[in-house]
C-alpha cells in the first residue's frame, strides 16, 4: 500500500518537528536501545490511529526501527500535521492522512490502515476498534491485541467489555500512573491553555473561566487557568469531583449559572452536549468557546449554527457566531483544540505515553492474552516512570531491607 498525504514537498519542515522532539524523547530512545538488536516486531504489522504530529510521529518511527511494518492515520480529521505526515513517509512508515479530511475520507483512511490486517494496533478514541467489531469482524482472528491511548477510548472498550464483547487482548494505556497522572494532567493543562492563547492572543488573567469536567485532564486545565490569573468556575455531575474542585479554591454551578458569567469557556467531560443552545443565549458577548474532549460532542456546534444569524472565520481557527447583538467564538470547530489548533501535549509527557504504548505492544506479543481489557502491568509503568526520572536527572531514595519488612507485617 502506498502512503496518501497532502504534500511531499512539505516534507523538510516535518522532518525539523520530527529532529526536534526525537532529541528530547528518552524514554523512546532509551527503549530504542534496549530493543533494537533484537528486532523482536520483525514480521509485525502495526496499525495505528493516533493524532499525526511530530511525537506520534517519532513513536511510528522508533516501532519501525524495532522491526514492525508500520502503517498510520489520524485519530481526528483536523490533528494531522501536514508537513509531520510528509515526513513520515520517509522514514519506512506508510501514512494514511492529511488534515481537513471529510467524515467519508477519515473513514477510507481507517479502512486503508486496516486493510494490511495488523497484528497489533494502537487507538486513540476506539475508532479502530469500534471499526473492527461492528464493520470488519473478518480482520480480529489475526490480532494479537492493541493499546488505547485515551479515556474517552477506555470508556467505549469497558462497554464492549462488559458485554463480553471485546474479541481482543486491549491494554488501557490510559490507566497507567505514568500517563494519566501527567498526560492527561499537565499535558492537557498546558497544551489547552498553548493552544488558546496562540489563536486568540488574548490575556487569561482576570478572566471568568468556565471548565466543564473535573476530571484528570479537568484538573489540569482548571490548575493552569489558576496560575495564568484566571478566575476558575467547575462545573461537574460528579459529587466528589465538585467537592474536589470546592476544595481546590474553585467556585462550582451549574452550567446554566455558569454560562452567564463566563469569558471564557472549556469543555472537557468526554460527554456530550454539556455547552448547547440553553447556555448560547445567556452567554456574554465574546464569549469564546473551546473544547478539549476527544469527539466534537460536548459543545453543541450545530445548535450554535442554528441561533446564529452568521458565521465567519474571524481568525485561523476562530469562528464568530453571531446571535442577536453578540458574538460567541467557537475555537477549532469545536474538536479538541489542542490538537486541532495546537501541537499537541508537551513532548516529554507523550515521551512517556508513547513509551508505554510501545513496551505495551512488546508486552502483548510476548504473552499470549485472552480477549478483554488489561491494566499496563505495573512493571512496564514503573519501568517508564524511572526511565523519565532518569533523564531529567532525578534520583530518589530506595527502600531499606528494614524498611521493607516493615511495610510487609501487620504488627507494630
Ligand atoms: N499527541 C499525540 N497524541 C496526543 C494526544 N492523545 N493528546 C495530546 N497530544 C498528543
Amino acid at each position: 500500500m502506498e502512503s496518501k498525504v497532502k504534500d511531499l514537498s512539505l516534507a523538510s519542515e516535518g522532518n525539523k518537528k520530527i529532529n526536534w522532539v526525537k532529541e528530547k524523547m528518552a524514554v523512546l530512545n532509551k527503549i530504542k536501545d534496549e530493543y533494537i538488536e533484537d528486532k523482536p516486531l520483525k514480521g509485525k504489522v502495526v496499525s495505528i490511529c493516533l493524532h499525526l504530529e511530530a511525537k506520534t510521529a517519532y513513536m511510528a518511527i522508533v516501532l519501525s526501527e524495532l522491526g514492525a511494518d508500520v502503517y498510520i492515520t489520524g485519530s481526528n480529521p483536523l490533528s494531522t500535521q501536514d508537513d509531520v505526515a510528509a515526513a513520515l513517509t520517509k522514514y519506512g512508515v506508510t501514512v494514511y492522512s492529511w488534515r481537513g479530511e471529510t467524515a467519508e475520507e477519515y473513514e477510507k483512511s481507517l479502512n486503508k490502515i486496516l486493510d494490511v490486517e495488523p497484528d497489533l494496533i494502537i487507538d486513540d478514541g476506539g475508532d479502530l476498534v469500534s471499526k473492527i467489531h461492528n464493520e470488519r469482524p473478518e480482520l480480529i482472528n489475526n490480532i494479537i491485541g492493541g493499546a488505547e491511548e485515551t479515556t474517552t477510548g477506555i470508556v467505549r472498550l469497558k462497554a464492549l467489555d462488559n458485554k463480553n464483547e471485546l474479541n481482543f487482548p486491549m491494554m488501557s494505556v490510559n490507566d497507567a500512573q505514568a500517563k494519566y497522572l501527567f498526560d492527561n494532567r499537565y499535558g492537557t493543562g498546558q497544551s489547552v491553555w498553548e493552544s488558546i492563547m496562540r489563536n486568540t492572543n488574548m490575556v487569561v488573567a482576570g478572566k471568568d473561566v468556565v471548565i466543564a469536567g473535573y476530571g484528570w485532564c479537568g484538573k489540569g486545565v482548571a490548575r493552569r487557568a489558576d496560575g495564568l490569573g484566571a478566575k476558575v468556575i467547575v462545573t461537574e455531575v460528579d459529587p466528589f469531583k465538585a467537592l474536589e474542585a470546592k476544595m481546590d479554591g474553585h467556585r462550582v454551578m451549574p452550567m446554566d449559572e455558569a454560562a452567564k458569567l463566563g469569558d471564557i469557556f472549556v469543555s472537557v467531560t468526554g460527554c456530550k452536549n454539556v455547552i448547547n443552545k440553553n447556555h448560547f443565549s445567556s452567554m456574554k458577548d465574546g464569549a469564546i468557546l473551546a473544547n478539549a474532549g476527544h469527539f466534537n460532542v460536548e459543545i453543541n456546534v450545530e445548535d450554535l449554527k442554528e441561533e446564529a444569524e452568521q458565521v465567519k472565520e474571524v481568525r485561523e481557527n476562530v469562528q464568530g457566531y453571531q446571535i442577536g447583538d453578540k458574538t460567541l467564538y467557537l475555537l477549532a470547530e469545536g474538536r479538541l483544540v489542542n490538537l486541532a489548533a495546537g501541537d499537541g501535549h508537551p513532548v516529554e509527557i507523550m515521551d512517556m505515553s508513547f513509551g508505554l504504548q510501545i513496551l505495551s505492544l512488546l508486552y502483548l506479543s510476548e504473552n499470549d492474552l485472552l480477549p478483554g481489557l488489561y491494566k499496563v502491568p505495573k512493571h512496564i509503568d514503573k519501568k517508564v516512570a524511572n526511565y523519565r526520572l532518569k533523564a531529567e536527572g532525578i534520583e530518589i531514595d530506595k527502600l531499606n531491607t528494614e524498611q521493607k519488612q516493615y511495610l510487609e507485617t501487620w504488627k507494630i
